[in-house]
């Protein structure tokens, strides 16, 4: 059966203002901004007061004495000047939340009223680029909405979309020829082994070439051509360089936890593209714009306001959306292309309620873009939620994006190889050596946490040291609590019971979990985990004050023993749910 405490107590609050003649609309509750105080709090009596012209503290005082009436054993109500109506839970209401909870703590986890069928695309790594630091917050925050969806009774079916259909590929192809990497392919000779190291030295060499080299860069844009219209040799060497390089990114992305149900890429949707593009012109909305061919998708009034930098600049605007290119001027396909023929290639066959994309901040106008062309084109049905969630980016501590200290980017691989060793040194300390894979869980859990527990949307700082410390508000603290639980568990050797809240430290722990609990569907909401990320962190808290004030193993009675060791399983239950919904594993020592 659902129990989800704040639900219920809103309902009585609700069904309180009914019976006394108010409009129920007006009823509302949060948690109390002072928890030393009580645990919910109601201020409706302010708005309701001014509304019905009444006295605040009398309607607080009214409203109280009826609630009283229902939630006796439930919740100690009280009223405070000026007119807050404060809940405390009661210990017999906490026991019986906590045991409610171990039978299944989902059964507290509010869920949407109706499943939807959602597809998520994130990884997005880009064939035979090398992936770097700017490709780790997709994976983390993708694989964690996918994760959280899924506990959410949503279907959910997760898209690497990997981008293998641009520039990118004409411009390794051409480099890799006037190398004399790929004579054979062409019959005039040998081929040279292409392998990833070779690929990481062509592309950036070529991407660097095409900003000074026109007829290079026109080269690259032919290439990129034959590619797409699959014309050997071309659309072979692709493939080749397409399969080598995919292998490399299926093992970073398996290193970080991620699992995709398909791993298309762009060029997936290639059979969509040409049926995709008729619907546009069918529909009269397409135009050719210096031999491009587009489609105009700015609105009135759009003008973008420039922030300003000081108060007496005049105010400047940015240009409206720019048109969505759907053939490039040598009838290429470009990234709107395949992004919009993707829509109706999932259209036709996932038909989803939803497709999440989640892709850095700069790729904003390129969303805007894509969305509201396959809306005018109907290759998006109306009713469907097309939702660009986009992240900051992830800074070092200069505040400028994270960079070598020589200033290159880093390899996601090294960053990845930073953390776990950081990881390592602190196991050593604990005198735990040689573990590797354990260093890897703590490393990857201490980055998803530290990027995790930020708002999404927003640029964060990388600090590696606080990130892998085994205090404070980090993975490692969690896993580091849920691993002493469980040796706790194991020494105690025995089965718990009946969990009885009877006091502080107890009343907090399952505060502190209703609170977690509650913060799936907030995650949800806001499409971003840095509610739950706190909440969890909050239990662990309340778990080590507990842990600290009071002696588990050694108590006496027995039923508080059982009762113990019962919320400890508890605690250890919840945090592992939370940190596999982050996509962060539980080790069991560390
Ligand atoms: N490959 C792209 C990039 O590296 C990200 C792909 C995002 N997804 C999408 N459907 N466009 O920028």
């Amino acid at each position: 059966m659902k129990f989800v405490v704040k639900d219920y107590l809103l309902e009585k609050i609700e069904y309180v203002f009914e019976k006394l003649g108010f409009d129920k609309n007006d009823a509302g509750v949060s948690y109390s901004g002072r928890p030393e105080v009580c645990d919910f709090q109601c201020n409706s009596a302010f708005g309701l007061a001014k509304k019905l012209g009444k006295n605040p503290m009398e309607l607080a005082n009214q409203i109280a004495e009826e609630l009283k009436k229902d939630l006796l054993n439930e919740f100690d109500i009280s009223v405070l000047p000026p007119a807050f109506i404060n809940f405390k839970m009661t210990d017999k209401m906490l026991s019986k939340i906590a045991n409610m909870a171990i039978d299944n703590q989902k059964n507290l986890i509010k869920m949407p009223e109706k499943a939807l069928k959602i597809v998520f695309d994130y990884g997005g790594a880009n064939v035979a680029k090398e992936l770097h630091v700017g490709h780790l917050r997709s994976p983390i925050i993708g694989e964690a909405l996918c994760r959280l969806n899924r506990l959410m009774g949503n279907n959910v079916i997760s898209d690497v979309h990997l981008g293998d259909w641009g520039l990118q590929m004409g411009l390794t192809i051409a480099q890799l020829e006037d190398d004399g990497y790929i004579d054979g392919y062409f019959g005039k000779g040998k081929n040279k082994e292409i392998t990833l190291d070779t690929l990481n030295e062509e592309y950036p060499k070529a991407s660097a070439r095409k900003k000074t080299d026109e007829a290079f860069h026109k080269k690259a844009e032919d290439y990129t051509l034959k590619v797409q219209r699959k014309v050997e040799p071309y659309y072979s060497i692709y493939q080749d360089i397409r399969e080598l390089s995919v292998k490399r990114i299926a093992a970073n992305y398996e290193t970080l936890g991620c699992h995709f149900d398909l791993w298309y890429g762009e060029s997936t949707a290639d059979p969509y593209i040409d049926r995709a593009i008729q619907i546009f012109k069918d529909k009269n909305i397409a135009r050719i714009s210096d031999g491009a061919l587009v489609v105009d998708v700015a609105v009135e009034g759009e003008n973008i306001p420039i922030e300003k930098k000081t108060d007496d600049e005049p105010q400047r605007y940015k240009n409206p959306m720019p048109p969505a290119i759907l053939k490039k001027h040598n009838d290429a396909d470009g990234y709107a292309t395949t992004d919009i023929a993707t829509i109706l290639m999932r259209n036709e066959i996932d038909k989803p309620d939803r497709i999440v994309y989640v892709v850095d901040f700069r790729q904003m106008m390129h969303f805007t873009q894509v969305f509201r062309a396959s809306k005018l084109a109907g290759i998006s049905p109306a009713g469907q939620e097309l939702v660009h969630v986009s992240y900051g980016t992830m800074n070092g501590k200069d505040g400028k994006a994270f960079k070598t200290r020589s200033g290159e980017t880093i390899k996601l691989e090294d960053i990845i190889n930073l953390i776990t060793s950081k990881a390592e040194e602190k196991l050593a300390a604990n005198g735990i050596v040689g573990n590797k894979e354990l260093a890897l869980q703590i490393g990857v859990g201490a980055m998803k946490y530290g990027d995790l527990s930020n708002i999404a949307s927003k640029d964060y700082v990388f600090d590696i040291d606080r990130f892998s410390s085994f205090e404070g508000k980090t993975g490692p603290y969690i896993q580091y609590t849920a691993a002493r639980i469980n040796s706790l568990l194991e020494k105690a050797g025995m089965k718990g019971g009946d969990i009885v809240i009877d006091s502080p430290e107890t009343r907090n722990i399952i505060i502190n979990l209703i609170k977690l609990l509650d913060s799936y569907y907030v995650a949800y909401q806001e499409n971003s985990l840095n509610a739950l990320c706190l909440a969890v962190y909050n239990l662990a808290s309340s778990f080590s004050l507990f842990y600290n004030n009071i002696r588990i193993l050694t108590e006496q009675d027995e039923n508080k023993k059982k009762s113990y060791l019962s919320l400890c399983a508890l605690v250890k239950d919840a945090i592992t749910l939370a940190l596999d919904t982050l996509g962060i594993e539980t080790p069991t020592r560390m």
